[in-house]
Protein backbone atom coordinates (compact mmCIF):
# COMPACT_ATOMS: atom_id res chain seq x y z
CA UNK A 1 0.00 0.00 0.00
CA UNK A 2 1.46 3.32 -0.98
CA UNK A 3 1.94 5.98 1.95
CA UNK A 4 -0.99 8.30 2.61
CA UNK A 5 0.02 11.38 4.20
CA UNK A 6 3.81 13.73 3.80
CA UNK A 7 5.04 12.14 7.25
CA UNK A 8 4.52 8.64 6.05
CA UNK A 9 5.70 9.44 3.05
CA UNK A 10 8.79 10.51 4.20
CA UNK A 11 9.33 7.53 6.48
CA UNK A 12 9.55 5.70 3.65
CA UNK A 13 12.19 6.99 1.46
CA UNK A 14 14.45 6.84 4.93
CA UNK A 15 13.37 3.34 5.07
CA UNK A 16 14.14 3.19 1.30
CA UNK A 17 17.20 4.74 1.43
CA UNK A 18 18.37 3.06 4.54
CA UNK A 19 17.88 -0.40 2.66
CA UNK A 20 19.71 0.58 -0.72
CA UNK A 21 22.51 1.99 1.29
CA UNK A 22 21.60 5.13 0.06
CA UNK A 23 21.50 7.25 3.10
CA UNK A 24 23.58 9.92 4.23
CA UNK A 25 21.73 11.11 7.37
CA UNK A 26 18.50 12.13 8.79
CA UNK A 27 18.26 15.08 11.01
CA UNK A 28 15.41 15.63 12.81
CA UNK A 29 14.99 18.78 14.62
CA UNK A 30 12.54 21.16 16.46
CA UNK A 31 12.26 18.36 19.04
CA UNK A 32 8.96 18.85 20.97
CA UNK A 33 8.97 15.95 23.50
CA UNK A 34 9.11 15.26 26.70
CA UNK A 35 12.97 14.91 27.26
CA UNK A 36 14.65 17.39 28.98
CA UNK A 37 17.12 19.85 27.13
CA UNK A 38 16.99 17.55 23.89
CA UNK A 39 17.43 19.78 20.73
CA UNK A 40 18.20 17.00 17.69
CA UNK A 41 18.85 13.97 16.68
CA UNK A 42 21.00 12.84 13.52
CA UNK A 43 21.27 9.76 12.20
CA UNK A 44 23.52 7.42 9.80
CA UNK A 45 24.54 4.28 8.45
CA UNK A 46 27.56 2.54 10.28
CA UNK A 47 29.53 -0.77 10.34
CA UNK A 48 29.50 -2.62 13.19
CA UNK A 49 31.70 -5.69 13.61
CA UNK A 50 30.96 -5.35 9.61
CA UNK A 51 27.04 -5.23 10.50
CA UNK A 52 25.39 -2.42 9.18
CA UNK A 53 23.87 -0.46 11.75
CA UNK A 54 21.70 2.42 12.41
CA UNK A 55 23.66 5.28 14.39
CA UNK A 56 21.79 7.79 16.58
CA UNK A 57 23.23 10.97 17.80
CA UNK A 58 21.39 12.66 20.65
CA UNK A 59 22.10 16.04 20.69
CA UNK A 60 20.90 17.56 24.12
CA UNK A 61 21.98 21.39 25.35
CA UNK A 62 25.60 20.95 26.50
CA UNK A 63 26.21 16.95 25.04
CA UNK A 64 25.82 14.14 23.10
CA UNK A 65 24.49 10.68 23.44
CA UNK A 66 25.13 8.39 20.77
CA UNK A 67 22.61 4.75 20.28
CA UNK A 68 23.16 2.08 18.12
CA UNK A 69 20.21 0.01 16.64
CA UNK A 70 20.17 -3.16 14.19
CA UNK A 71 18.49 -2.57 10.70
CA UNK A 72 15.74 -4.45 11.89
CA UNK A 73 14.51 -1.46 14.58
CA UNK A 74 14.62 1.09 12.20
CA UNK A 75 11.34 1.68 11.21
CA UNK A 76 10.40 2.28 14.83
CA UNK A 77 12.89 4.62 15.96
CA UNK A 78 12.35 6.44 12.79
CA UNK A 79 8.55 7.11 13.97
CA UNK A 80 9.01 7.90 17.34
CA UNK A 81 11.34 10.40 16.34
CA UNK A 82 9.00 11.85 13.51
CA UNK A 83 6.48 11.88 16.23
CA UNK A 84 8.43 14.80 18.24
CA UNK A 85 10.00 16.63 15.61
CA UNK A 86 8.23 19.10 13.95
CA UNK A 87 11.13 18.86 10.82
CA UNK A 88 13.25 16.05 9.41
CA UNK A 89 15.76 16.31 6.66
CA UNK A 90 16.45 13.32 4.48
CA UNK A 91 19.93 13.67 2.72
CA UNK A 92 20.84 10.58 0.61
CA UNK A 93 23.22 10.63 -2.68
CA UNK A 94 20.18 11.36 -5.16
CA UNK A 95 19.67 14.67 -2.91
CA UNK A 96 17.21 16.41 0.31
CA UNK A 97 13.55 15.41 1.24
CA UNK A 98 12.56 17.77 3.39
CA UNK A 99 9.35 17.33 6.10
CA UNK A 100 8.23 20.50 7.69
CA UNK A 101 5.03 19.97 10.33
CA UNK A 102 2.82 22.83 11.95
CA UNK A 103 -0.84 22.26 13.58
CA UNK A 104 -2.36 22.58 10.51
CA UNK A 105 -0.47 20.11 7.79
CA UNK A 106 2.63 18.56 6.95
CA UNK A 107 4.60 19.27 4.12
CA UNK A 108 7.11 17.59 2.46
CA UNK A 109 9.82 19.17 -0.22
CA UNK A 110 11.95 17.85 -2.48
CA UNK A 111 15.31 18.81 -4.30
CA UNK A 112 18.03 17.27 -6.03
CA UNK A 113 21.48 17.09 -4.93
CA UNK A 114 23.94 19.73 -6.89
CA UNK A 115 26.50 17.23 -9.19
CA UNK A 116 29.26 18.16 -6.88
CA UNK A 117 27.72 17.09 -3.57
CA UNK A 118 27.19 13.95 -5.43
CA UNK A 119 30.37 13.22 -5.81
CA UNK A 120 31.45 14.06 -2.53
CA UNK A 121 30.90 10.04 -0.80
CA UNK A 122 34.14 9.48 -2.90
CA UNK A 123 35.96 12.59 -2.49
CA UNK A 124 39.22 12.73 -0.25
CA UNK A 125 37.78 15.54 2.79
CA UNK A 126 34.50 13.78 3.19
CA UNK A 127 36.23 10.37 3.96
CA UNK A 128 37.91 12.71 7.17
CA UNK A 129 35.19 14.10 8.07
CA UNK A 130 33.64 10.49 8.72
CA UNK A 131 35.84 10.14 11.88
CA UNK A 132 35.16 13.17 14.14
CA UNK A 133 31.73 15.16 13.14
CA UNK A 134 32.45 18.74 13.24
CA UNK A 135 29.15 19.28 14.70
CA UNK A 136 30.04 17.53 17.39
CA UNK A 137 29.32 19.43 20.72
CA UNK A 138 32.97 17.90 22.88
CA UNK A 139 35.02 19.92 19.91
CA UNK A 140 33.05 23.29 21.29
CA UNK A 141 33.82 22.30 25.05
CA UNK A 142 37.55 21.46 23.79
CA UNK A 143 37.47 24.99 22.34
CA UNK A 144 37.93 23.75 18.80
CA UNK A 145 34.65 25.04 17.45
CA UNK A 146 32.99 28.15 17.68
CA UNK A 147 28.92 28.08 19.37
CA UNK A 148 27.99 27.59 15.42
CA UNK A 149 30.30 24.22 14.84
CA UNK A 150 32.75 26.34 13.06
CA UNK A 151 36.15 25.55 13.44
CA UNK A 152 38.51 28.86 15.23
CA UNK A 153 40.78 29.48 13.05
CA UNK A 154 43.84 28.84 15.53
CA UNK A 155 42.98 25.41 16.00
CA UNK A 156 43.28 24.45 12.06
CA UNK A 157 46.05 22.38 12.49
CA UNK A 158 45.18 21.09 15.66
CA UNK A 159 41.60 20.15 13.95
CA UNK A 160 43.71 18.78 10.88
CA UNK A 161 45.75 16.45 13.58
CA UNK A 162 42.62 15.00 15.27
CA UNK A 163 41.01 14.15 11.94
CA UNK A 164 44.52 11.97 10.47
CA UNK A 165 45.25 10.70 14.21
CA UNK A 166 41.16 9.23 14.45
CA UNK A 167 41.21 8.01 10.52
CA UNK A 168 44.91 6.03 12.07
CA UNK A 169 43.39 5.14 14.90
CA UNK A 170 40.50 3.97 13.62
CA UNK A 171 42.23 2.04 10.65
CA UNK A 172 43.95 -0.15 13.85
CA UNK A 173 40.91 -1.05 15.73
CA UNK A 174 39.77 -2.88 12.77
CA UNK A 175 42.72 -5.27 12.84
CA UNK A 176 41.91 -6.23 16.51
CA UNK A 177 39.21 -7.69 18.35
CA UNK A 178 36.92 -5.26 19.56
CA UNK A 179 34.03 -7.55 20.86
CA UNK A 180 35.28 -6.89 24.79
CA UNK A 181 35.50 -3.49 26.55
CA UNK A 182 38.14 -1.74 25.08
CA UNK A 183 40.89 -0.45 27.81
CA UNK A 184 42.75 2.57 26.10
CA UNK A 185 45.36 5.11 28.07
CA UNK A 186 47.02 8.16 26.38
CA UNK A 187 50.20 8.73 28.00
CA UNK A 188 50.91 12.40 27.94
CA UNK A 189 47.40 13.69 27.18
CA UNK A 190 48.18 17.59 27.02
CA UNK A 191 44.76 18.91 27.05
CA UNK A 192 42.61 15.89 26.05
CA UNK A 193 42.28 16.69 22.29
CA UNK A 194 43.03 13.72 20.81
CA UNK A 195 42.19 11.64 23.94
CA UNK A 196 38.76 12.93 23.82
CA UNK A 197 37.97 12.68 20.03
CA UNK A 198 39.13 8.68 20.21
CA UNK A 199 36.71 8.18 23.03
CA UNK A 200 34.35 10.07 20.94
CA UNK A 201 34.98 7.76 17.98
CA UNK A 202 35.11 4.42 19.86
CA UNK A 203 31.52 5.60 21.56
CA UNK A 204 29.73 5.96 18.42
CA UNK A 205 31.44 2.87 16.55
CA UNK A 206 31.83 0.16 18.80
CA UNK A 207 31.06 -0.60 22.46
CA UNK A 208 31.65 2.07 24.98
CA UNK A 209 35.35 2.21 25.61
CA UNK A 210 37.57 3.03 28.92
CA UNK A 211 40.22 5.40 28.04
CA UNK A 212 41.92 7.60 30.27
CA UNK A 213 44.76 10.43 29.94
CA UNK A 214 47.90 10.59 31.87
CA UNK A 215 48.89 13.96 32.38
CA UNK A 216 51.41 15.51 34.71
CA UNK A 217 50.05 19.02 34.72
CA UNK A 218 47.00 19.30 37.06
CA UNK A 219 45.70 22.47 35.39
CA UNK A 220 45.17 20.49 31.96
CA UNK A 221 43.46 17.39 33.81
CA UNK A 222 41.35 19.77 35.69
CA UNK A 223 40.29 21.39 31.84
CA UNK A 224 40.01 18.35 30.63
CA UNK A 225 38.08 16.51 33.17
CA UNK A 226 36.11 19.67 32.91
CA UNK A 227 35.17 18.86 29.06
CA UNK A 228 34.64 14.86 29.86
CA UNK A 229 31.83 15.59 32.16
CA UNK A 230 30.02 18.54 29.94
CA UNK A 231 30.19 16.15 27.02
CA UNK A 232 28.55 13.48 29.21
CA UNK A 233 31.38 10.84 28.24
CA UNK A 234 31.65 8.91 31.63
CA UNK A 235 34.15 6.32 31.22
CA UNK A 236 36.80 9.09 29.97
CA UNK A 237 38.78 9.79 32.86
CA UNK A 238 42.45 11.95 33.18
CA UNK A 239 45.04 10.61 36.12
CA UNK A 240 46.99 13.54 37.11
CA UNK A 241 50.75 11.87 37.68
CA UNK A 242 53.88 10.85 35.72
CA UNK A 243 53.81 8.44 32.99
CA UNK A 244 56.81 6.97 34.21
CA UNK A 245 54.76 5.70 37.40
CA UNK A 246 51.22 5.27 36.12
CA UNK A 247 50.56 1.41 36.07
CA UNK A 248 47.44 0.70 34.75
CA UNK A 249 46.16 -2.77 35.19
CA UNK A 250 44.50 -3.46 31.62
CA UNK A 251 45.52 -1.93 28.53
CA UNK A 252 44.46 -2.71 24.59
CA UNK A 253 45.22 0.16 23.38
CA UNK A 254 48.30 2.26 24.36
CA UNK A 255 48.78 5.90 22.69
CA UNK A 256 51.37 8.63 23.44
CA UNK A 257 51.52 11.51 21.35
CA UNK A 258 54.23 13.57 21.57
CA UNK A 259 54.66 12.63 24.78
CA UNK A 260 58.41 13.91 25.70
CA UNK A 261 61.57 12.41 25.60
CA UNK A 262 61.46 8.82 27.63
CA UNK A 263 58.14 9.73 28.96
CA UNK A 264 57.41 7.56 25.36
CA UNK A 265 59.65 4.91 26.25
CA UNK A 266 57.79 4.05 29.38
CA UNK A 267 54.39 4.45 27.80
CA UNK A 268 55.58 1.86 25.10
CA UNK A 269 56.94 -0.38 27.84
CA UNK A 270 53.67 -0.42 29.49
CA UNK A 271 52.21 -1.35 26.31
CA UNK A 272 54.44 -3.73 25.65
CA UNK A 273 54.18 -5.16 29.49
CA UNK A 274 50.75 -5.38 29.34
CA UNK A 275 50.00 -6.98 26.15
CA UNK A 276 48.60 -4.20 24.17
CA UNK A 277 46.92 -5.13 21.06
CA UNK A 278 48.02 -1.58 19.38
CA UNK A 279 50.59 0.76 20.67
CA UNK A 280 50.49 3.94 18.97
CA UNK A 281 53.09 6.73 19.22
CA UNK A 282 54.74 10.08 17.44
CA UNK A 283 57.51 10.51 19.71
CA UNK A 284 58.38 13.76 20.72
CA UNK A 285 62.10 15.29 21.68
CA UNK A 286 64.91 12.89 21.87
CA UNK A 287 67.71 14.08 24.48
CA UNK A 288 68.76 10.69 25.33
CA UNK A 289 70.37 9.33 22.76
CA UNK A 290 72.34 12.40 21.17
CA UNK A 291 75.25 13.12 24.01
CA UNK A 292 75.98 9.47 24.29
CA UNK A 293 76.14 9.25 20.15
CA UNK A 294 79.78 8.26 18.56
CA UNK A 295 79.44 8.88 15.43
CA UNK A 296 81.39 5.64 13.17
CA UNK A 297 84.67 7.53 10.89
CA UNK A 298 83.09 7.45 7.70
CA UNK A 299 79.88 9.36 9.08
CA UNK A 300 81.76 12.29 10.81
CA UNK A 301 82.02 14.15 7.76
CA UNK A 302 77.99 14.40 7.37
CA UNK A 303 77.79 14.35 11.28
CA UNK A 304 79.80 17.14 12.20
CA UNK A 305 76.83 19.35 11.29
CA UNK A 306 74.47 19.53 14.16
CA UNK A 307 71.08 19.46 12.54
CA UNK A 308 72.38 16.00 11.16
CA UNK A 309 73.65 14.94 13.94
CA UNK A 310 70.00 15.45 15.80
CA UNK A 311 68.29 14.15 13.09
CA UNK A 312 71.13 10.98 13.25
CA UNK A 313 70.01 10.53 17.14
CA UNK A 314 66.16 10.87 16.31
CA UNK A 315 66.17 8.57 13.54
CA UNK A 316 68.18 6.37 15.95
CA UNK A 317 65.92 6.78 19.06
CA UNK A 318 62.86 5.52 16.99
CA UNK A 319 64.56 2.83 15.21
CA UNK A 320 65.59 1.53 18.50
CA UNK A 321 61.82 1.90 19.55
CA UNK A 322 60.44 0.08 16.42
CA UNK A 323 62.75 -2.76 16.23
CA UNK A 324 62.15 -4.02 20.44
CA UNK A 325 58.42 -3.62 19.32
CA UNK A 326 59.23 -6.18 16.20
CA UNK A 327 61.24 -8.10 18.59
CA UNK A 328 58.59 -8.42 21.07
CA UNK A 329 55.99 -9.39 18.93
CA UNK A 330 54.34 -6.32 16.88
CA UNK A 331 53.94 -6.10 13.44
CA UNK A 332 55.43 -2.45 13.39
CA UNK A 333 55.35 0.84 10.93
CA UNK A 334 56.71 4.08 10.74
CA UNK A 335 55.29 6.60 8.45
CA UNK A 336 54.64 10.19 8.29
CA UNK A 337 51.23 10.70 10.06
CA UNK A 338 50.33 14.16 8.89
CA UNK A 339 51.84 16.66 6.65
CA UNK A 340 54.67 18.81 7.90
CA UNK A 341 52.81 21.85 7.90
CA UNK A 342 50.60 20.52 10.31
CA UNK A 343 53.24 19.65 12.52
CA UNK A 344 57.13 19.36 12.68
CA UNK A 345 56.74 16.17 15.07
CA UNK A 346 54.91 14.12 12.21
CA UNK A 347 56.23 10.54 12.66
CA UNK A 348 54.16 7.82 13.87
CA UNK A 349 55.01 4.49 15.08
CA UNK A 350 52.55 2.15 15.21
CA UNK A 351 52.33 -0.88 16.43
CA UNK A 352 50.19 -4.24 16.72
CA UNK A 353 50.23 -7.42 18.41
CA UNK A 354 50.68 -10.78 16.33
CA UNK A 355 48.89 -13.49 17.70
CA UNK A 356 51.49 -16.13 16.87
CA UNK A 357 54.13 -14.02 19.32
CA UNK A 358 55.82 -16.64 21.71
CA UNK A 359 59.68 -15.43 22.47
CA UNK A 360 61.59 -12.18 21.91
CA UNK A 361 62.75 -12.45 18.02
CA UNK A 362 66.48 -12.97 19.03
CA UNK A 363 67.99 -12.04 15.37
CA UNK A 364 66.18 -8.55 15.99
CA UNK A 365 67.44 -7.93 19.26
CA UNK A 366 71.00 -8.61 17.30
CA UNK A 367 70.61 -5.64 14.80
CA UNK A 368 69.65 -3.54 17.97
CA UNK A 369 73.37 -4.63 19.33
CA UNK A 370 74.75 -4.08 16.62
CA UNK A 371 73.40 -0.15 15.45
CA UNK A 372 74.32 0.70 19.29
CA UNK A 373 77.70 -1.05 18.62
CA UNK A 374 78.31 1.32 15.49
CA UNK A 375 77.10 4.22 17.43
CA UNK A 376 78.43 3.91 20.58
CA UNK A 377 74.83 3.64 22.53
CA UNK A 378 75.59 2.33 25.96
CA UNK A 379 71.92 3.20 27.21
CA UNK A 380 68.27 3.29 25.36
CA UNK A 381 65.37 3.68 28.19
CA UNK A 382 63.03 1.45 26.36
CA UNK A 383 65.70 -1.72 25.95
CA UNK A 384 66.56 -0.90 29.76
CA UNK A 385 62.69 -1.11 30.67
CA UNK A 386 62.27 -4.31 28.75
CA UNK A 387 65.72 -6.02 30.13
CA UNK A 388 64.19 -4.81 34.06
CA UNK A 389 67.61 -2.84 34.39
CA UNK A 390 66.22 0.81 34.52
CA UNK A 391 67.60 2.67 37.24
CA UNK A 392 64.77 3.59 39.50
CA UNK A 393 67.10 7.16 40.68
CA UNK A 394 66.58 8.09 36.68
CA UNK A 395 62.79 9.03 38.17
CA UNK A 396 63.97 12.07 39.16
CA UNK A 397 65.27 13.41 36.01
CA UNK A 398 63.21 16.20 34.15
CA UNK A 399 61.28 15.03 31.44
C1 LIG B 1 53.49 18.09 23.59
S1 LIG B 1 52.24 17.72 24.73
C2 LIG B 1 51.23 16.62 23.81
C3 LIG B 1 49.82 16.56 24.28
C4 LIG B 1 48.89 15.62 23.53
N1 LIG B 1 49.31 14.23 23.58
C5 LIG B 1 48.70 16.05 22.09
O1 LIG B 1 49.32 15.45 21.20
O2 LIG B 1 47.96 17.02 21.86
C6 LIG B 1 53.07 16.64 25.84
C7 LIG B 1 52.33 16.47 27.15
O3 LIG B 1 52.95 15.44 27.89
C8 LIG B 1 52.99 15.81 29.26
N2 LIG B 1 54.07 15.03 29.86
C9 LIG B 1 55.39 15.13 29.61
N3 LIG B 1 56.09 14.28 30.37
C10 LIG B 1 55.18 13.61 31.13
C11 LIG B 1 55.27 12.59 32.11
N4 LIG B 1 56.43 12.10 32.46
N5 LIG B 1 54.13 12.16 32.68
C12 LIG B 1 52.92 12.68 32.32
N6 LIG B 1 52.77 13.64 31.40
C13 LIG B 1 53.89 14.11 30.80
C14 LIG B 1 53.24 17.31 29.22
O4 LIG B 1 52.81 17.94 30.42
C15 LIG B 1 52.42 17.72 28.01
O5 LIG B 1 51.11 18.11 28.36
Amino acid sequence: MSPVNPEQQFLQACLVAIQQQQLERIIFSQYKGSIENLEKMTVRLIELQNVATLNCLYRYKTQDVTKNYPLGEAEGVLTELLADCKQANLFTLDGETQLKKNKKKAMLTQSKAKPVLKAQPQGHDRAKQRFVDQDSQFLQHLGITDAKAQVIPSMARKWKQINKFVEIFAGALEQIDTTQALHVVDFGSGKGYLTTALYDYTAKSLQTPFVTGVELNPKMVEFCQNVATQSGFEQLGFFQGDVRTYAPEKLDVMIALHACDVATDFAIHSGIRLNAQVIMCAPCCHKELRPQLHSPKVLQPMLQFGIHAGQQAEMLTDTIRALLLKAYGYETKVFEFVALEHTSKNKMILATKRQDFTAPDQAVLAQIQALKQMYGIQKHSLELLLNDQWDQQDIGRKC
